[in-house]
């Protein structure tokens, strides 16, 4: 299932955009020029880019395996970004292959190599469309085929709230998207924070916002309230890497490194 794919030639490529400068980050291959020259400006001023994108996928892992684990069976992840192996339905079939998975993104290029990469699997669908009008989401024709709203569905905003400005109001963003979804249901959000080092993330900010889409960063407390309806799961809103680790604790040294919030929890 799938909405209707984009052309290669209805793409901008003459503006950055985020889901490819994340791409670039990660080492993938579908970014332009325009994009690599924004992400390695931020690079420039943030080193630590790279590898907070990586610990934001790591924790996206562990997320959506500790909430599958739990007896959720269904999953929105809005703002997937370009597909990245293993993707949410990747991780979630490793203990339920039944595990349903709407993907939702509002970058057109992310259709496209969504529709080729994430939508013949079957269990999956993907949306072209934007958090910031989240009733349009709940009502997409993919969603309602795919997402039971009686039964606890797993909402993942992993890296994409911070594209949401104070003003468009995150917090009610989600508690329209939350209303729909039972007791039960869970959130999983990560999210940029200037908590660590003010003066690069301001540098950084100017490049989103002249190049793409403004990014508004967060501070813990403020990340916190983004679970207002949910009960947080331990250990709270924490360094990526810091969040359930599948290994030891994390180095001061790859702490210092990772500029991202993360954090679980379960409707009330
Ligand atoms: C940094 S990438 C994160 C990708 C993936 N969630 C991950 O963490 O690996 C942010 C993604 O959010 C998407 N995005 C940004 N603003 C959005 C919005 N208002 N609605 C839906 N998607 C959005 C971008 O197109 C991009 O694909």
């Amino acid at each position: 299932m799938t909405d209707r794919p984009f052309s290669a030639e209805e793409i901008d490529t003459s503006r950055p955009h985020p889901a490819r400068m994340y791409d670039y980050y990660l080492g993938g291959k579908d970014n332009y020029e325009v994009d690599r020259e924004a992400a390695e400006q931020v690079i420039k001023l943030v080193a630590d880019a790279p590898a907070s994108a990586r610990a934001n996928r790591a924790f996206m892992h562990r997320a959506v395996r500790t909430v599958v684990s739990g007896g959720i069976r269904q999953i929105i992840d809005i703002g997937t970004g370009i597909p990245t192996s293993p993707n949410t339905h990747e991780v979630a079939r490793e203990i339920d292959p039944e595990v349903k998975v709407a993907y939702v993104d509002n970058d057109p290029i992310v259709s496209v190599h969504a529709g080729a990469k994430l939508t013949n699997t079957g269990n999956t669908g993907f949306v072209l469309a934007d958090l910031r009008d989240p009733q349009a989401i709940l009502d997409h024709e993919v969603i309602r085929g795919l997402i039971d709203f009686d039964q606890p569905v797993a909402l993942m905003l992993i890296s994409v709230v911070h594209f949401v400005t104070h003003e468009e109001d995150p917090v009610g963003i989600i508690a329209t998207l939350s209303e729909a979804f039972p007791a039960g249901s869970a959130l999983i959000v990560t999210h940029a924070t200037a908590d660590l080092r003010r003066q690069e993330h301001g540098d950084a900010r100017n490049v989103y916002k002249s190049a793409t889409v403004p990014l508004t960063t967060r501070t813990q407390q403020e990340v916190e309230g983004l679970f207002r309806d949910f009960d947080l799961v331990e250990p709270g809103v924490v360094q990526l890497p810091l969040w359930r680790p599948d290994g030891p604790q994390p180095t001061e040294y790859e702490l210092e490194r990772v500029h991202i919030y993360g954090g679980a929890g379960y409707k009330k």
